[in-house]
Order: C-alpha cells, then structure tokens, then sequence
C-alpha cells in the first residue's frame, strides 16, 4: 500500500506520521513544493520510526511526481491554511488552481488513485476534483466530517465529563463555521440519548463549540490545526487500506441522496478498498433536514465561485 501526501506543511506531516505509527502501509510518499522541505519531514519522521515501532518507509520530494507512482491513495493537503479571523471559503482564489494543478499531475502518474481532499475549502474543493478529473465518484473523498465529529465527541465528553470512548456522534454537512450540522439528537454515550444527560442549552452550546471547532484553534494556534486532521487522515486512509467498510461522514459527490445533486457535501459513507462503497441513508429530525438544505445552499454558493 502506498500513500502519497501532498503538501508537507503541519496537516500533512501530520498525516504521513500517523499513517506511519498504524503501520497499514508500506510506503508513504511526502510532496512539497518548498526546496527540500518534504525531504527534512520524511527524514525527521523516518528517525522516529525505531522510537515509535513502524515499519513504513516514508520518503519526500520536491515537486517529482514520478516518485508518486502507483500509489493506492493520495492525500490532498496543499494551499493556504486560514489565518485567524478567516473562514475557509475565503481561500478559494488561491486553493482552487493548486488543487486542480495537483489532482491532475497525481492522476498523471497513478490513474487508479483514491483521493483524499483536504485542502478548504474542503467541500467545494472535493467539487472541483470531481470536475477536473473524469475519477468515479467513489475515489474522491472528502475529509471533514470525520474530523468534525472528533470534535463534536470531543465537546460531547467535556459536557458531560466522560472518557471519550463512551461518546458516539457524528457531524454532516458543510466543513464550515456556518455549515456544520452536528446530530445532536443522535449523539450518545454507550447507547443512552445525550440529552437524557444534558440540558438543551448545554447541548445548545456543544454544537455551538463544534461548529467553530476549527476557528477557535486558529485563533489560538494563529494558522490552522492539524493533529486531529491528520489522525483523521489516516483513519480514512486504513479504512480503505484495510477494507473495513467503516462508517465516517464524508464529504462525497451525491446523485439526489439526502435531496441533494451536483454538490459533495459530508453524508454517512461506507469507506473500503474502493474508496466509497456506499452513502449511508439515516433518518435526519425535520430540523436536521433543514440545516442540512441550508448547509447546502452555502456549500453551492461556494461552489459558484469556481472557475469550472
Ligand atoms: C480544520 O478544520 C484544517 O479545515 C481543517 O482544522
């Protein structure tokens, strides 16, 4: 299994490191534009591999597509990150040409890659893949709402002071400030509701903190986060890797599932060796229907801001 993660900054030095520590795969590519930079983090990351117990060789390069051959998966982390005080439709201008530059010299070199989008805004950016490239839709996948819902049971255990393997929930729509729609209703610990722990308001205020789960660390961190990006990575990528038919909200092209067409948007999916294998339908309240058409609205305003 080989991996290649493009861009060698903090998300995806990120990514290729817990890819490593898995130890699924047997090579991890890291690409970089920036003159030796890719090379230093693959070399940094490879002298941790005896302290932390991998065998999964990790190599950089600047810029040599070739060295990305045949890969199985390709992870898609290049561009700007937000800066405090941005959201991450306002990285468009500059995302949307590197990305497609990237997805089409990946696909130059391994047709048969699974693509991992990262880059923001990620929903629009995922989008702009599918319409670039003539990939199936199954091997375009979006990362947000896995990285989302880590939050959301993040918050979930805070509010209700428990270990965090207790918490299950999930996060779908927009990977945006606005477009986020936590399924509080759903979310629970072990199997018993959360709101049968929790006030409304408390809850009120885990979507809340959820939804700005990612500005609220580039406020803090002043560029945006990436440990629990990259550890999201890298659980996409073993569920593909390792065929496990996962469930993770994912950012996918949909075909009128969820009453939504020509939009990739984070729904349930099933992740195995062919990247998507299903959308997952689950019942949604009427309110969650709702927030999901207005995320939508968002993402397809996004969306008509691209140059496709
Ligand atoms: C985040 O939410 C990188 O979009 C990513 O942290």
């Amino acid at each position: 299994m080989k991996i290649t993660v493009v861009g060698a900054g903090a998300v995806g030095a990120s990514c290729a490191e817990y890819i490593a520590i898995k130890n699924f795969a047997s090579e991890v590519v890291l690409l970089d534009i920036k003159e030796g930079y890719a090379e230093g983090k693959a070399m940094d990351l490879m002298q941790t591999a005896s302290l932390n117990g991998f065998d999964t060789t990790i190599t950089g390069t600047t810029g040599d597509y070739s060295k990305t051959a045949d890969s199985d998966i390709a992870v898609i982390t290049s561009g700007i990150p937000r800066k405090p005080g941005m959201t991450r439709e306002e990285l468009i201008g500059i995302n949307a040409g590197i990305v497609k530059t990237v997805a089409s010299s990946l696909l130059e070199h391994s047709p048969n890659v699974i693509l991992i989008v990262v880059s923001n805004p990620m929903d629009t950016m995922t989008y702009l893949v599918h319409k670039s490239t003539n990939l199936p839709k199954n091997k375009i996948i979006g990362m947000g709402g896995a990285l989302d819902s880590a939050r959301f049971k993040y918050r979930l255990a805070e509010a209700l002071d428990a270990p965090i393997s207790d918490i299950d929930g999930m996060v779908i729509g927009g990977h945006s400030d606005t477009g986020m729609v936590p399924l509080a209703s759903q979310a629970a610990r072990n199997s018993v509701k959360v709101s049968e722990f929790l006030t409304e308001d408390r809850l009120k205020q885990v979507v809340e903190d959820t939804k700005v789960g990612g500005a609220t660390l580039t406020k803090l961190l002043g560029t945006s986060a990436w440990y629990a990006p990259g550890a999201a990575v890298s659980s996409l990528a073993q569920a593909i890797a390792c065929d496990q038919k996962k469930m993770f909200p994912c950012s996918t092209l949909l075909d009128g599932e969820y009453g939504l067409s020509d939009i990739c948007i984070g729904v349930p999916v099933l992740l195995g060796k062919n990247g998507i294998e299903k959308i997952v339908d689950i019942p949604l309240s009427d309110t969650e229907k709702a927030k999901m058409q207005e995320s939508a609205v968002g993402v397809r305003n996004t969306n008509g801001l691209l140059d496709v």
